[in-house]
């Protein structure tokens, strides 16, 4: 079998502009709200990448009818009721397509079963299900993971529910399941994490409370349809904003239409910490949520201790940030991040094991790592099929003292298809291979 490589080499100065595609988390919330919805929803901005992709097909199989319309957006058009879909739902690489959909299914009385690719069945799913069953859901999941099946349920009773771990696809698969059950479903969070379901829910006339203490819907409600717009993923903005830091000209490098919801930007102030120098330009609002184009000059970062605070509202961007502080001067330490394990790889397993192959000094820990700055050599990384670990070593590489090669990079689509065309743009030295013998 043959699987994608990336052969990743040491660029000149990076240059130039780039637009970074639409929110994976608002694009899934697009699709799942809108098969809800009272009326057609449309969205402008909507992210065409496998993993949402995987959740349009789904709500497709529940019967919402999906269309691109001509002007680049889509409409979501609800049917009156969900009904069984007539194969599984799969959903790939995508624990946020399952988990939220494994919510929205809960109280709608029909019977359906979701799975998804082998990273997706490692990955735990009692932590949805069991408040789900608290609330009168019927599912099973195997071992704790998917496939998942949920059963015909009765009314769904609304709860009031403290989640254990900071997660916003937890927090979300409960309020939308509290849209089909009576009553206020309160969910109460340790540390804050990122908001899109709250924020959209009640752009789409739902009674949501919300606030750093976690979030509150009052069912039975159905969002109203309408027209969204989605804003650029600030985490796929986060590759570029470090290879501006990292190897930027004399100018600085531009990401645009960059979303910056503040449960989201928590790398910025990471980075900022660090040294970095980061402009917010043309700040303005799209449908309650904030954008801007940041100005990222080159900078000498240093290592520091991350504040814990900050690891939930930086919790995607881990693999682009060890390879900042790998590059920075003095140790950066990272703790309270066990969340890493559960991701679409063993995050600080995998980003140990590739940051040593390329000369790194790591210390792994249960729930952070220890990085040395240093230099990174060139050699051979496994990104695991990790799409967010794949872009950290193409970011790297443009500082590296020799060419980078990262194995099992196709699932770069599932979240940033034309990324290797836009590092391309702005200087980068990407060339993708065959890759002979994977799995
Ligand atoms: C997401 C929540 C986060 C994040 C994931 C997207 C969401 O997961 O890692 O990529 O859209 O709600 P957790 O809530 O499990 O931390």
């Amino acid at each position: 079998m043959s699987a994608a490589a990336w052969i990743a080499r040491p660029s000149g100065p990076l240059r130039g502009l780039v637009a970074v595609p639409g929110d994976k988390s608002v694009s899934h919330r697009v699709m799942l709200l809108g098969a809800v919805a009272s009326e057609p929803l449309e969205a402008a901005g909507f992210l065409r990448s496998a993993d949402c992709l995987a959740t349009r097909r789904a709500v497709e199989l529940l019967g919402a009818e999906v269309e691109d319309l001509p002007d680049g957006r889509v409409r979501v058009t609800p049917p009156k009721a969900l009904r069984d879909p007539p194969a599984p739902l799969d959903f790939g690489n995508s624990g946020t397509g399952l988990r939220l959909m494994t919510g929205l299914l809960a109280g709608r009385r029909i019977e359906a079963e979701l799975t998804g690719d082998a990273s997706l069945c490692r990955r735990p799913m009692e932590r949805v299900a069991a408040p789900l069953r608290l609330m009168g859901a019927v599912l099973d999941t195997t071992d704790g993971r998917p496939p998942v099946r949920i059963g015909r349920a009765g009314p769904l009773q609304a709860l009031e529910y403290d989640l254990s771990v900071a997660s916003a696809q937890v927090k979300s698969a409960l309020l939308l399941a509290g849209l089909s059950a009576g009553g206020r479903t309160l969910v109460r969070q340790p540390a804050i994490t990122r908001d899109h379901t709250e924020r959209m829910l009640a752009a789409l006339g739902c009674p949501v409370e919300m606030g750093p203490w976690g979030a509150a819907v009052t069912g039975p409600c159905r969002p109203r349809g309408g027209s969204v717009v989605v804003p650029g993923d600030f985490s796929s903005a986060a590759f570029f904003i470090v290879a501006g830091l990292l190897a930027a000209g004399d100018d600085p490098l531009v990401v645009s239409g960059v979303g910056l919801n503040p449960t989201r930007t928590g790398l910025l102030e990471i980075l900022r910490l660090m040294g970095a120098r980061i402009e917010v330009r043309n700040r303005r609002e799209t449908c309650g949520e904030e954008v801007a184009d940041l100005g990222v000059w080159r900078s000498e970062l240093r290592g520091i201790d991350v504040p814990a605070e900050l690891v939930p509202l930086a919790i995607d961007e881990f693999p682009v940030l060890f390879v900042a502080a790998a590059l920075a001067r003095g140790t950066t330490r990272v703790r309270g991040a066990e969340e890493l394990r559960v991701k679409e790889s063993d995050r600080l397993g995998v980003m140990a094991r590739a940051l040593a192959a390329t000369g790194i000094t790591v210390a792994e820990h249960p729930d952070g790592l220890d990085i040395e700055g240093g230099v990174l050599r060139g050699g051979t990384v496994d990104s695991a099929g990790d799409h967010r670990v794949a872009m950290a070593f193409a970011v790297a590489a443009a500082r590296a003292a020799a060419p980078i090669r990262i194995l099992d990079v196709a699932n770069v689509a599932t979240s940033y298809p034309g990324f290797a065309a836009d590092a391309t743009r702005l200087g980068i030295g990407l060339e993708a291979q065959r890759q002979q013998g994977a799995a």
